[in-house]
Order: structure tokens, then C-alpha cells, then sequence
């Protein structure tokens, strides 16, 4: 199986990254680094790790048509900033269209992107579900539907 995280470097993706990479032939991460870190990603020999953000469609395309993934995780979000509306919009709305398109062309099976993350807030000392790599808690803001 190919799979393909974005945003593989954070919370969700590393571990995700960790269960996936055994039973995986390969696994690409996509990250910009704006929350993530290097550091998180499993050292597995299948991981291979590309820099760039999910709203650059060239390179999203490029990921696309070389890898042909079976799975796509789409974990990457952006909140780090709460008044930079546009990198969120722009994360969050046209990188998920972005993915969602790439793996209709490619006919790859995709996660949407797991919650919106502006029900996510960073709230140092707060233990909750989640610890990222700067060793910060993300208290989730709990959705209607429950997660
Ligand atoms: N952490 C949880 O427990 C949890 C639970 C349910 C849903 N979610 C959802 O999962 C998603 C990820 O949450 P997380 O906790 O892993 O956050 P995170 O900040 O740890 O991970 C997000 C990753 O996306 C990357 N990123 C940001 N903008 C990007 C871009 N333009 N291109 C590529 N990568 C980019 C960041 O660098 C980071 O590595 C969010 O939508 C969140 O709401 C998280």
C-alpha cells in the first residue's frame, strides 16, 4: 500500500505515520513545518518526507502522479496564527479541495480532513487527547457529533 499524509509531521499525522509505516510498501508526508516538526516523524525506512504545503497545486499534482497513492490521510491544518484568516482559508478550504481533487484523478481512496480545525485551540498545560512534538496539550474542543 502507498499512502499519503499531509500535515505528517503533526499530532495526528505522526502517529499515524508510526501505525501505517510496517504495513506500507511507501509513505509520503507532505509538510510545511507551520506547527510540525521533523523530529516527530518516525525514522522508518518506507517514510520519505517532502516540504512544501498543500496548497501549491503544481507540487501537489507532482506528489500525485509519481506516488499514485492507494491512501490519502489529510491531516494538515492550519490555526497556528488566529488572525491570519487567509493562511487558514487557504490551508484549511483550497488544500483540501486541492487533495480531494488529486486523488479523484488519481482514484485513490482519501480521508477528508479529520475536523475542522478551528475547533482546535493550543493550550500549554492542558492535558487532553493529543501531545505534539514541542511537548504543547491541545485541549479539543468537543463537536456536536462528539469526537
Ligand atoms: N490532535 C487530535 O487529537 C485531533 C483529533 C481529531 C481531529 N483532529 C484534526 O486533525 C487535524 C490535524 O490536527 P493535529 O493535532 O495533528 O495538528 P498539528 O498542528 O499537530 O498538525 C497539522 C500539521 O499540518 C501541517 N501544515 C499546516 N499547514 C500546512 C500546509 N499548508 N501544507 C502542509 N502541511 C501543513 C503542520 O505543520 C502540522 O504538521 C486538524 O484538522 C484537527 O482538527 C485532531
Amino acid at each position: 500500500m502507498k499512502v499519503l499524509l499531509t500535515g505528517g509531521a503533526g499530532c495526528l499525522g505522526s502517529n499515524i505515520t508510526e501505525f501505517l509505516a510496517p504495513i506500507s510498501e511507501r509513505v509520503v508526508i507532505i509538510d510545511n513545518f507551520a506547527t510540525g516538526k521533523l523530529a516527530s516523524i518516525p525514522d522508518a525506512g518506507v517514510v520519505e518526507v517532502v516540504e512544501g504545503s498543500v496548497t501549491d497545486s503544481p507540487l501537489v499534482e507532482d506528489i500525485f502522479s509519481s506516488l499514485k497513492p492507494d491512501l490519502v490521510i489529510h491531516g494538515a491544518a492550519s490555526y497556528k496564527d488566529p488572525n491570519d484568516w487567509y493562511t487558514d482559508a487557504n490551508t484549511n478550504v483550497v488544500g483540501s479541495i486541492l487533495i480531494a481533487r488529486a486523488c479523484e484523478r488519481v482514484g485513490c481512496f482519501s480521508t477528508g480532513q479529520p475536523a475542522n480545525s478551528s475547533l482546535l485551540r493550543n493550550t500549554q498545560g492542558h492535558s487532553d487527547t493529543c501531545r505534539s512534538p514541542d511537548g504543547a496539550n491541545y485541549e479539543l474542543w468537543h463537536h456536536q457529533d462528539g469526537w
